[in-house]
């Protein structure tokens, strides 16, 4: 019997490709020479691709060299890498990664923002630099006495929460609705929830819905005891607003795991002494990226034993074939 053909659209972690290596025919897209004459020709047999929000988007113009194609495994929680929409109208089942990944990312959210706040980077270069041999470190701002907006209180929002908790701070939030499970208050604007609080941390998805979310105004509600963090995506928040409000007092600073153009960073944001820049590296630990690579694999080799995906979008047209 001939063996199930998957497209991988870039390199993934070991795990992936040594569990589908043994299961499947995987075709490796970046190998390539020809990507146009390679999908022309293998196309047609593709039934399922494996990719990641770290390369490229599969969209209408791949998904029709794939007319075959039954899902798409996308690695990464957020999945603004794949048209869930454009697949849902196909019927192909995309998945992606929640749940093993949220103590991981509210772990680093938090060291973030203590980086941040704490000026703990700053800090380090202070002494490698041989400054502390002439003078103290300067005192930093601090986390005491604050109040903490979280943007997006899904999984790693409430993840996040559960630790802030911990650190004796009033804690609120802003989504589209309000959760009547949850304790802390709730903001129904963003603005609002900016000024009620003096941290804002953004968890939220990415795409054309939450594009610039946290904007000129949202930065002045923040005001100038104010602190952005967001480990969400880089398109929530208006790039260049955020530098005018950092380099003008707007806010007190931020800490970014995250940007509009990945991998390319502002060179204004990197001239900016009082802001932590990290290489979105929230989920970035072995344990955990193996714990996603592995869920990758997993929906695939579910959906073509038959027992359907195991962590469908909530686009997709999911029903047992
Ligand atoms: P989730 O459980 O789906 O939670 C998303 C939250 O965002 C929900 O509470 C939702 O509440 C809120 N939300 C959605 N659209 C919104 C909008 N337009 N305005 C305001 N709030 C909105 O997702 P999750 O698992 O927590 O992951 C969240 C996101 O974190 C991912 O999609 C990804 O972009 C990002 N992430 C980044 C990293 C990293 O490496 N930096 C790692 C993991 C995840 P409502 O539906 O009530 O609005
Ligand atoms: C990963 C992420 O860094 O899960 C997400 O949405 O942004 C991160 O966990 C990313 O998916 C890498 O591909």
């Amino acid at each position: 019997m001939s063996r199930t053909d998957i497209l991988m659209t870039a390199p993934m972690m070991p795990i992936v490709i040594e569990t589908l290596d043994k299961a499947v025919t995987l075709h490796r897209l970046w190998e390539q020479t020809d990507k146009e004459a390679f999908l022309k020709e293998v196309g047609p047999r593709i039934r399922g691709v494996a990719t990641s929000t770290l390369f490229g988007r599969v969209d209408a113009s791949l998904l029709d060299r794939l007319p075959n194609v039954e899902i798409v495994s996308s690695f990464g929680v957020g999945y603004d890498n794949v048209d869930a929409a454009e697949a849902a109208k196909r019927n192909i089942v995309v998945t992606n990664t929640p749940g093993v990944l949220d103590d991981e990312v509210a772990d680093f959210t938090l060291g973030l923002l203590l980086a941040t706040l704490r000026k703990i980077p700053q800090a380090d270069r202070y002494l490698r630099d041989g400054k502390w041999l002439k003078a103290s470190f300067p005192l930093s701002a601090t986390l005491r006495e604050r109040k903490v907006g979280i943007v997006g209180l899904g999984r790693i929002g409430k993840a996040i929460a559960r630790r802030l908790s911990g650190f004796d701070v009033s804690i609120a939030y802003h989504g589209r609705t309000q959760q009547d499970d949850v304790a802390y208050s709730y903001y129904p604007t963003v603005t609002g929830l900016a000024e009620a609080c003096d941290v804002l941390i953004v968890i939220t998805p990415g795409g054309a819905s939450t594009r610039h979310l946290i904007d000129t105004d949202v930065l002045k509600a923040l005001g100038p005891n104010g602190v952005l963090i967001n480990v969400a995506r880089g398109t929530v928040v208006d790039e260049q607003a955020l530098i005018h409000a950092l380099k003008s007092g707007t806010i007190l600073s931020a800490g970014l795991d995250v940007y509009e153009d990945e991998p390319r960073v502002p060179q204004e944001l990197i001239d900016l002494e009082h802001v932590v820049l990290l290489p979105h590296i929230a989920s970035a630990s072995v344990h955990t990226r193996n714990a996603m690579g592995k869920l990758v694999a997993d929906n695939l080799i579910s959906w073509f034993d038959g027992k359907g995906p195991l962590t469908p979008v909530a686009e997709t047209p999911w029903r047992s074939k």
